[in-house]
């Protein structure tokens, strides 16, 4: 998920305008289109909380027809042929219906989704990329997530709006 520097995902009213960075970071690296189109091109499939989902279909779906999946405990009833909702445990959908079927699950968020994936030891790599902006209050991404993790850190990069990308592999370096 994309971070501000003091650790929030969003606004507490859910605002993630500040997503776009003004800063010019001299160094930094800058995405081709094509660049970013091979990226999205090499996910297979989206996992998402209801309300991420939701927040999508207001802003414009950026998805396209990648196959999404909706953690949801309610009826929800997406238009989309390639949005399907889950309720119910998250190791069985991810070992059961995702790893047979996709080699690359990008879970999208929000926090909630991202820390049950956590705790539960389902994501293999964590990608933090944190904007240059301190918001001073939020929705919190690791707030107590209530459990110690090591990581092993495998890349980092600096983008020319002054974005930082950490990617980290979970498990025991
Ligand atoms: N900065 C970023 O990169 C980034 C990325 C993604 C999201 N966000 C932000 O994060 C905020 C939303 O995050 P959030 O943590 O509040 O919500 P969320 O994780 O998007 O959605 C939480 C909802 O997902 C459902 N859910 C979660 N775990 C489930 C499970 N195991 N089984 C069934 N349903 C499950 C529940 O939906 P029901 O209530 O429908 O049952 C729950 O209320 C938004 O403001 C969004 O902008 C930021």
């Amino acid at each position: 998920m994309v971070s501000s520097l003091d650790g929030f995902v969003a606004k507490k009213d859910g605002d993630v305008s500040w997503l776009q960075s003004t800063d010019s970071y001299e160094k930094g690296i800058t995405l081709t289109e094509k660049d970013i189109a091979e990226f999205l091109k090499s996910i297979d499939c989206y996992v998402m909380g209801s309300r991420t989902y939701q927040q999508a279909l207001e802003l414009g779906w950026p998805y396209g027809e990648v196959p999404v999946v909706v953690l949801t405990n309610r009826a929800l009833r997406p238009d989309r042929k390639n949005v399907g909702c889950y309720a119910g445990e998250l190791p069985s959908l991810v070992y059961e219906q995702l790893k047979p079927n996709y080699q690359n699950i990008w879970v999208v968020g929000g926090p909630t989704v991202a820390k049950e994936f956590i705790q539960l030891q389902l994501a293999d790599e964590i990608i933090v990329s944190i904007m240059p902006i301190i918001l001073g209050d939020g929705i919190q991404f690791f707030d107590y997530i209530g459990q110690e993790q090591r990581l092993h850190l495998k890349e980092v990069k600096a983008y020319k709006d002054g974005m930082v990308e950490l990617r980290y592999e979970v498990g025991n370096p």
